[in-house]
């Protein structure tokens, strides 16, 4: 079998965004495409802190717009942070509702993590650490209990069917087997909700199967692309040895940790008057620049935190033990680490790509949100938000609910799978080159060396998805010839005095190599 066509909405991937939007859709039947068991390997189940939302009575909307534009650093569209703000509440409580057992104090309020850069404590969540599993948890019971949503485990997709400029179909292989020629499966709507690029990076938080493979589909099948350099560098990875590395959440130094070197002294303190509550980006150098002079930064919680770690942030707590560090006693290792793209294929306010036929959200899609630097908590929300509104925008232009025959992939024959080899050179550049702070030599010499990659291994469409989205990253950083939020050029220290996003195709990006 070569193609299979449905009536149904496709769905690529299998994080927050997708399960929202194929509950948004329901009862119109829906295909999603997960590439593991539904849940596994998606970068949402990851998520430590939480959702930011002002449900408390004393925070306001407006002020959640206000820190998540100051915290972009001038490329945040404002009209799109204060619509999503304004939404953030009634989907915490459709969460809630959906079965996620948010922390909440006595009196049935939400229990508030302060993170980064947020004037207020605003981020809900679950025993401490545990708000994007459990919050997966919830959903995924809820779409495994959806007749009209059709799960395709062990399945990913590798490339986008464009026919005179519209997309009609996604080509799929056996996730197990990248080897098996794909199948190209043509829906009614096409919604790609896949997760970031922060596998790309040989130091990263994201689990391994998120290497930009959905944004580079897009861009090779001609969508445009924005503000591809801005990449976010969380500061307090745990510099273990593991890959991926866990996090240590920023909520952490909300409550008080602090960060020290191997001499035992504090640095933040004379980079930010924040000090360790700075813009992400701010604390993400302030590690980097000690991680490369050799002092070794290290999150220590002993004081603001002590044995209550073990209990309140579990999934670092085991981290930790894991590795044989123990957080009660001992300050916890850290780096800054590839972990959020807030570039991505360039989305309307209802989710709509460049392209016509093809809709986006989560990590994947750039909706002007996040500017240069994302404010904690606000990705799960604007999963949130952006997948109810591409849905709804699918679901206008599709007719009633019908029952719909479940989609048989076969996958047959034998194409290429990644060379193992090739994608641990490409991470290495990008971390190398196109890392925490790049410079035009640099950056002029990791497109040189992704161009190589890619013409390593020409007949593989996994790779070449990969060092598609590689080469925006570094020719939006290459062209951008200023120091923004997440984006600090050593060559151009300084901020132009007004700042716009970028937008690119692939053939512009390549262009620029
Ligand atoms: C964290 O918990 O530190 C990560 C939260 C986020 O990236 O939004």
């Amino acid at each position: 079998m070569t193609s299979a066509t449905t009536d149904r909405v496709v769905i690529v991937g299998a994080g927050l965004g997708a399960l929202y939007a194929a509950l948004t859709i329901a009862p119109y039947p829906v295909l999603m495409i997960s590439p593991e068991i539904l849940g596994e390997g998606a970068s949402s189940a990851w998520a430590q802190g939480g959702v930011a939302a002002a449900m408390d009575d004393r925070d306001t909307p407006e002020d959640h717009a206000r820190d998540t534009v100051l915290a972009g650093a001038g490329t945040v569209d404002a009209h799109v942070a204060t619509a999503v703000c304004d939404e953030a509440r009634e989907h915490i409580l459709n969460l809630t509702t959906l079965g996620t057992p948010f922390d909440r104090t006595d009196d049935g309020g939400y229990v508030m993590s302060r993170e980064a850069a947020h004037s207020f404590a605003r981020v809900v969540r679950v025993r401490g650490d545990q708000a994007g599993a459990e919050i997966m948890k919830a959903l995924i019971a809820t779409v495994r209990e959806t007749p009209s949503v059709q799960v395709l485990e062990g399945h990913l997709a590798t490339g986008l069917e464009v026919v005179d400029g519209r997309v009609t179909g996604v080509w799929v292989s056996q996730s197990g087997d990248e080897r098996a020629a794909p199948v190209l499966v043509q829906g009614a709507a096409h919604l790609l909700a896949g997760g970031g690029s922060g596998g790309l990076y040989k130091l990263t938080t994201n689990p391994p199967r998120i290497r930009g493979q959905v944004i580079g589909m897009a861009a090779r099948a001609g969508a445009e692309i924005a503000d591809a350099e801005f990449v976010q560098f969380h500061p307090t990875a745990i510099a273990c040895g593991e890959d991926p590395a866990p996090l240590a959440t920023e909520a952490l130094r909300g409550e008080g940790a602090i960060l020290i070197n191997k001499l035992g002294k504090r640095f933040m303190e004379r980079l930010h008057p924040d000090a360790e509550l700075a813009p992400r980006d701010i604390v993400a150098r302030g590690i980097y620049a000690q991680t490369q002079a050799g002092y070794e930064p290290a999150l220590d919680t002993r004081e603001a935190i002590g044995p209550e770690i073990m209990t309140q942030y579990p999934a670092v707590a085991e981290a930790c033990l894991r590795s044989g560090i123990d957080p009660v006693t001992q300050p916890i290792p850290v780096a800054a680490a590839a972990h959020y793209h807030m570039g991505g294929i360039k989305v309307d306010d209802e989710g709509r790509a460049s392209l016509d036929g093809l809709w986006c959200c989560g990590e994947c899609a750039s909706t002007g949100l996040h500017g240069a630097n994302r404010l904690a908590s606000n990705g799960l929300l604007e999963a949130l938000v952006y997948a109810r509104r591409a849905a709804t925008s699918i679901m206008a232009g599709l007719g009633d609910a019908a029952p719909a025959p479940e989609v048989l992939v076969e996958t047959q024959g034998s194409i290429a799978a990644p060379r193992e080899d090739l994608v641990a050179d490409l991470r290495q550049i990008m971390t190398d080159k196109v890392g925490v702070v790049r410079n035009g030599a640099d950056l002029k010499d990791a497109l040189a060396r992704i161009y190589l990659i890619e013409f390593s291994q020409p007949n593989c469409d996994a790779l070449k998805n990969m060092t598609a989205t590689a080469t925006l990253i570094a020719a939006a950083a290459l062209k951008r010839e200023e120091s923004r939020g997440a984006h600090f050029r050593s060559d151009f220290p300084q901020t132009n005095p007004t700042g716009e996003r970028s937008v690119m195709t692939l053939a512009e990006a390549m262009d620029i190599r």
